[in-house]
């Protein structure tokens, strides 16, 4: 089955041709970041109207790179929640419509649960797995015991990991996504100059958390020193110090939870699993079974979409075309989710 899998829940507008929910035919990602980067951050009037733009375009490389007709598809797909409002309803509408049209089966689907099957891709492993979720609006430590099923252990109490980079690199003037820009400028710099103190959350339900307002006010501290070129506060050793202490934080509660769940096999999804620090410490962990996605499967795209809606479509399940998009999930809370 040839599904058609509609990413445009941010600042990325992404289509992609799967079949039968792991070998990619084609994937095509157009990035709305030039057009962001001026505000240091996504606009999300002008992100809509670039997908309403964009995505016939987009959808139209992903058939012909693919090197199929639209009528030879089996199933289309959208994320239809979390994300911008206004985006994810051009991506959600317009992947409706091709559906409608074709008389095909139409899945909504769960953008974090698709960045977690991004793996699956290439590589799959078997359930239940531990699953690191970071991406700019959400960090979730989780055990996945199905591709749609995740039981929360811990989050974070207050900005997500990618949010933390964004904002630190904001202040800096690093650029933007500031992801990336740290995690180059953190290659050159030494991690030991500035030290930050990891979140002391290690008790009761809060033994799998994660914080980084704290983080993030500490590095700010140093914006003088470094607009005053004083002493080391060079971006490079800033951003390695920062980078160790947000990856040392989600891989500390991560091994608590291999330790506690018994469960060695580790999937990491979303735009931070990109993170070269992060993959080079996971890696190096013995007797862990760990998986990657690959950098161009970390952020977002529409092949995690048409890879997750088709293990949906195999169980017969679609939605109807009155779906509407959603901004938010409730899978920040502890516990079960679907
Ligand atoms: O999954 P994603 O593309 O979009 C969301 O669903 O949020 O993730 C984007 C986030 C941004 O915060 C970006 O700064 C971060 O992922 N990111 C990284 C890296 N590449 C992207 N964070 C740390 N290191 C990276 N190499
Ligand atoms: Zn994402």
């Amino acid at each position: 089955m040839l599904v058609l899998g509609i990413e445009s829940s941010c600042d990325e507008c992404s289509v992609a041709v799967v079949r039968d929910g792991q070998e990619i035919l084609s994937n095509v990602v157009a990035t709305q970041i030039p057009h962001h980067e001026v505000y240091s951050g996504v606009v999300p009037e002008l992100a809509s109207r670039l997908h309403v733009q964009w995505i016939h375009g987009v959808t139209e490389a992903a058939l012909s790179q693919a090197g199929i007709k639209i009528q030879d598809l089996g199933g289309v797909a959208a994320t239809s929640q979390p994300g911008l409002i206004g985006s994810l309803a051009v991506g959600l509408s317009f992947g409706k419509a091709i559906a409608f049209a074709l008389g095909l089966p139409f899945k909504g689907v769960n953008h974090m649960l698709a960045h977690l099957y991004a793996p699956q891709l290439e590589s799959p492993m078997e359930y239940p797995f531990l699953g690191l979720l970071v991406s700019g609006g959400h960090s979730i430590i989780c055990v996945a015991e199905d591709f749609d099923q995740i039981r929360v252990l811990g989050t974070t109490i207050d900005d997500a990991v990618g949010e933390a980079f964004d904002k630190v690199a904001k202040h800096y003037g690093f650029g933007y996504p500031g992801g990336q820009v740290i995690d180059q400028l953190a290659e050159q710099g030494d991690p030991e100059v500035f030290r930050f103190p990891m979140p002391s959350l290690h008790k009761g339900e809060h033994r799998y958390d994660l914080s980084y307002s704290g983080l993030k006010t500490a590095v700010i501290h140093h914006l003088e020193d470094y607009r005053a070129k004083a002493g080391p506060a060079s971006a490079e050793n800033i951003a390695a110090g920062f980078r160790k202490t947000a990856v040392d934080t989600l891989t500390s509660r991560l091994h608590r939870a291999v330790e506690d769940t018994g469960i060695n096999r580790v999937v990491a999804g979303g735009g931070v699993a990109a993170n070269a620090y992060l993959r080079r410490v996971l890696a190096a962990w013995k007797d862990v079974d760990i998986r990657f996605p690959p950098l161009s499967l970390c952020g977002d795209n529409g092949a995690m979409v048409a890879g997750i809606a088709y293990r949906y479509f195999q169980r017969g399940e679609k939605d109807d075309f009155d779906l509407v998009p959603n901004s938010r999930i409730p899978i920040y809370k502890r516990g079960t989710q679907k």
